[in-house]
């Protein structure tokens, strides 16, 4: 039997936080159940095993993903993005979970939602969700992170040679966003919720981006306890619904994962 707290948590519950404060990767480094040693040992491969259908390879640090789009006339269109993957400059340099998820479901919407539009994804790591959005037509995606993802970004850029839509920048959640950053039509964050001291200042990125017609998709994997004081924070200033027109969601699901879509209160 648990031993019990005075607040009423478990005495699991309160040294899973405690090594959470210690060690706010750990969570990241789960895979399969099992934890690994360090992100240098997560494998993109492993971290993509979610969806079933989606195809890829990965040869020297150099993944290819691709996403089948179905056509009215019952025909389907492949959507390539080829990225560097690199564990070095941080979690970001590999593919998530969320971040394969969220790609998937804009190959679902297609060309069709993301046409003329103006982009920024939060967070973006090797810039993947990004990418697709900008092979699916937007009209300029802003793909951002903290510094020492930029060069893995940009590079990811140039392979799928998408330098004439994909602007990349340094967006450190909490500070002010550069005012050569355009107000975005649609924001995209995937796996974005993982360390608390970062929760406040997320949601205060979100809150100076958003505006009244600004759609923002936000995938992520729940992980911890914790990830219940983000949405508390975040419930002060959006709302927001599931996404339920993915065939994928049970699959996803399945595995703590969540599209969301944020609205933000008036
Ligand atoms: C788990 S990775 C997800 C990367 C990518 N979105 C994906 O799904 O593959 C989390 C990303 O958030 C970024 N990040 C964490 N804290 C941040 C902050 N304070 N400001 C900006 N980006 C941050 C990390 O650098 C990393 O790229």
């Amino acid at each position: 039997m648990n031993a019990q707290h005075p607040d009423g948590a478990d005495q699991d519950g309160t040294d899973e936080e405690r090594l959470d404060i210690i060690d706010p990767l750990r969570h990241l480094r789960m895979v399969n159940g099992q934890e690994n040693t360090g992100t240098e040992d997560l494998a993109s491969s492993e971290l993509l095993a979610v969806l079933p259908d989606q195809k890829y390879s990965i040869h020297n640090k150099t993944l290819q993903l691709t996403y089948l789009q179905e056509q009215n006339n019952d025909s389907s269109e492949a959507i390539s993005v080829t990225l560097t993957v690199d564990a070095s400059p941080g979690c970001g340099g590999v593919v998530w979970p969320a971040g394969q998820i969220l790609s998937s479901y804009l190959v679902l919407k297609g060309h069709a939602y993301l046409k003329g539009k103006n982009v920024l994804e939060l967070g973006s790591g090797t810039g993947l969700v990004g990418l697709v959005a900008a092979k699916l037509g937007a009209k300029s995606v802003w793909i951002t992170d903290q510094k020492p993802l930029l060069d893995i970004m940009q590079q990811n850029v140039s392979i799928n040679q998408l330098n004439s839509s994909c602007i990349v920048a340094e967006l450190d959640w909490g500070t002010a966003v550069s005012a050569s950053i355009p107000r975005p039509d649609i924001i995209l964050a995937a796996d974005c919720v993982y360390f608390e001291p970062a929760f406040p200042l997320l949601v205060q990125t979100l809150s100076d981006l958003v505006g009244d017609n600004t759609d923002v998709l936000f995938c992520y994997k729940k992980r911890r306890k914790a990830d219940r004081r983000f949405f508390a924070m975040l419930k002060k200033k959006f709302t927001w619904t599931q996404v339920e027109d993915d065939p994928n969601r049970m699959i996803y699901n399945r595995e703590a994962i969540t599209l969301i879509r944020l609205s933000k209160l008036s």
